[in-house]
């Protein structure tokens, strides 16, 4: 692990939001950018579980630049108040947004705003948060958004009219169109921000050890990722591909959107469906409470 550590580039005096950072590959992420000098605004829901994740982070990198800040994806009024809350830090730029928050629900559950919770907090929490913090990603000399996606994306295609609450639900199904709704987002924000100095990535963190499917889930799910998880690597191991994704001056422009273990990896077909992510955009700005053509540079 030590040699994760030793990649070095320069991250002093770059600031980073990271979503989901109390646990898994948000935690690891934010463990390795502080250990590479980022000031990091770390993002949970949970008060307890945010200070148990400071100390951790600490722990690690006893000179670590990190605040945690609460928002619960399951409500847009929230994510927007985190935005709020992030602008009025007077930050002079972001240079780095991490979409890693993610959610895997068993049963379908519908949010406060009347949406299921898979696609809410997966895709339209950082649709709602990039958007909102865009004015300060485009005040960096490169400002990157990385999403973490999945390869459970593949196989799968999804209609944007009916994710908001779909007739028919899966676990499973709504979780792997919720990641391919991921590239889809970074495919359609790459095209209507290139002009700009802020690219989007999304990245495949492979399988990795960690407790998302754990959470609030019948015992039978619990029992499976336990298995499955068992043979997964270390969430440090997605969070350099993050670190590379969020630094590495020769990607800055590149027409990759998929990425995994630091190199472009074919998406599915769907994936690369421009049309698809462009009514997928054009829904997610209607679910969102946003005018058509957000986002837009
Ligand atoms: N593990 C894998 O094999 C794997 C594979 C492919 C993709 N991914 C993706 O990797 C990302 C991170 O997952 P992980 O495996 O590291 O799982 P994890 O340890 O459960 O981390 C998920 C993070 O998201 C947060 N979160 C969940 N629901 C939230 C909500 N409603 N509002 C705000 N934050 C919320 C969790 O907070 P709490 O700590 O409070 O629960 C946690 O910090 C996810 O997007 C997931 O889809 C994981």
């Amino acid at each position: 692990m030590e040699s994760m550590f030793n990649y070095r580039p320069a991250l002093a005096g770059k600031i980073a939001v990271i979503t989901g950072a109390t646990s898994g590959i948000g935690l690891a992420t934010a463990v390795l950018l502080a250990h590479h000098g980022a000031r990091i605004i770390a993002v949970g829901r949970d008060a307890n579980r945010c200070r148990n994740a400071e100390e951790d982070i600490r722990a690690s990198c006893p000179e670590a630049r990190i605040s945690f800040l609460l928002a619960d994806f399951a409500s847009q009024k929230q994510v927007r108040r985190l935005a709020a809350e992030i602008r009025s830090l007077d930050l002079p730029c972001l240079d780095i947004l991490v979409n890693n928050a993610g959610v895997y629900s068993q049963k379908k559950v519908l949010t406060e705003d009347g949406i299921e919770k898979t696609f809410a907090v997966n895709h339209l929490a950082p649709f709602i948060l990039t958007h909102e913090l865009l004015p300060l990603l485009v005040r960096s000399s490169n400002g990157r958004v990385i999403t973490v996606s999945s390869d459970s994306h593949y196989h799968l295609t999804l209609n944007p009219r009916v994710l908001d609450n779909p007739a028919f639900y899966l676990g499973i199904l709504a979780y792997g169109q919720s990641k391919l709704a991921n590239i889809l987002f970074t495919a359609e924000f790459n095209r209507r921000n290139s002009k700009s100095f802020v690219h989007a990535y999304a990245v495949d963190p492979g399988l990795v050890k960690t407790d998302i499917a754990l959470k609030d889930q019948p015992l039978i799910s619990r029992l499976i990722w336990k298995i499955r998880s068992s043979a997964g690597v270390d969430p440090l191991v997605p969070a350099r591909t993050i670190l590379y994704l969020a630094t590495d001056p020769s990607i800055q422009h590149s027409p990759e959107n998929y990425w995994h273990d630091q190199c472009p990896k074919k998406a599915s077909h769907q994936a690369n469906d421009p049309a698809l992510s462009r009514e997928l955009w054009d829904t997610s700005s209607r679910l969102c409470g946003f005018p058509g053509r957000e986002q837009e540079s």
